[in-house]
């Protein structure tokens, strides 16, 4: 309508994104708070275990979050990849290495999210179905934490793709090419089914389908591959 092509909505907005989620979808906000400026936006970031109870306590109008509870009635429209990556440090031994079994991981260090955590609990789901338990767990409740942590050499670690772009970009870290990586995991939007979205939930939601750009993740095993060839 008139009112909404003219950004002239007024209202708030309370908006809870996934940890993971907070490297793409807060640069959109500028562009729509710029187009809607009547539009106040309260921004909740936290994992998995923070936004399903946000959700059960109906505290915000949209969530950008993983796979929702399949008990609670909701809206949950598919919205983008979310793929899960193994990292280590440069000079990791497995670093370059093809195919690499899962089994092979057992006696390397790990640092895992914490409990609540949809990594975490991705990553522990991953291993047991392989049949692998994973050894010296170091629990780091952030993954711009875990990613210094990792780069330090205290061991390796499960983190979206998205977290870890401009450190695989500048080699600070590196992909492992382990068999079943990536972890494919989606993100969605999702609200109460029952719920009337507000005219600045509904605008920002048409905001994110339409400006939302898909990220240039790592290609699996292709840093790895590239370090390799690298002269030593
Ligand atoms: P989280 O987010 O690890 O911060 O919970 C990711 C997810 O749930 O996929």
């Amino acid at each position: 309508d008139l009112a909404a092509l003219q950004g002239v909505e007024k209202g708030s907005l309370r908006l809870a994104i996934l940890t993971t989620v907070k490297y793409t979808v807060p640069k959109l906000l500028g562009g729509f708070c710029a187009a809607h400026p009547g539009i106040d936006v309260a921004m909740v970031v936290g994992n998995r275990e923070n936004l399903l109870q946000r959700l059960a306590a109906n505290q915000d109008d949209l969530y950008i979050m993983g796979q929702p509870p399949e008990q609670l009635d909701l809206v949950c429209e598919d919205f983008a990849d979310n793929p899960l990556v193994l990292v280590a440090p440069p000079g990791h031994p497995l670093v370059g290495m093809a195919a690499v079994p899962p089994g092979r991981l057992a006696s390397e260090p790990f640092i895992l999210r914490e409990p609540g955590s949809g990594t975490r609990l991705t990553t522990e789901r991953f291993f047991a179905t392989q049949g692998v338990a994973l050894k010296n767990r170091l629990e780091v409740g952030s993954n711009e934490a875990i990613k210094q942590t990792v780069a330090g050499g205290l061991g390796l670690a499960v983190l979206s793709a998205h977290t870890v772009v401009s450190e695989l970009a500048l080699g600070e870290l590196v992909q492992l090419d382990v068999q079943g990586f990536p972890l494919i995991r989606r993100w969605h939007l999702v609200y109460p089914r029952g719920k009337r979205l507000s005219a600045a939930a509904v605008a920002f939601r048409e905001w994110l389908f339409t400006h939302h750009q898909p990220a240039a993740l790592p290609e699996p095993g292709a840093r790895a591959r590239r370090a390799q060839a690298r002269p030593t």
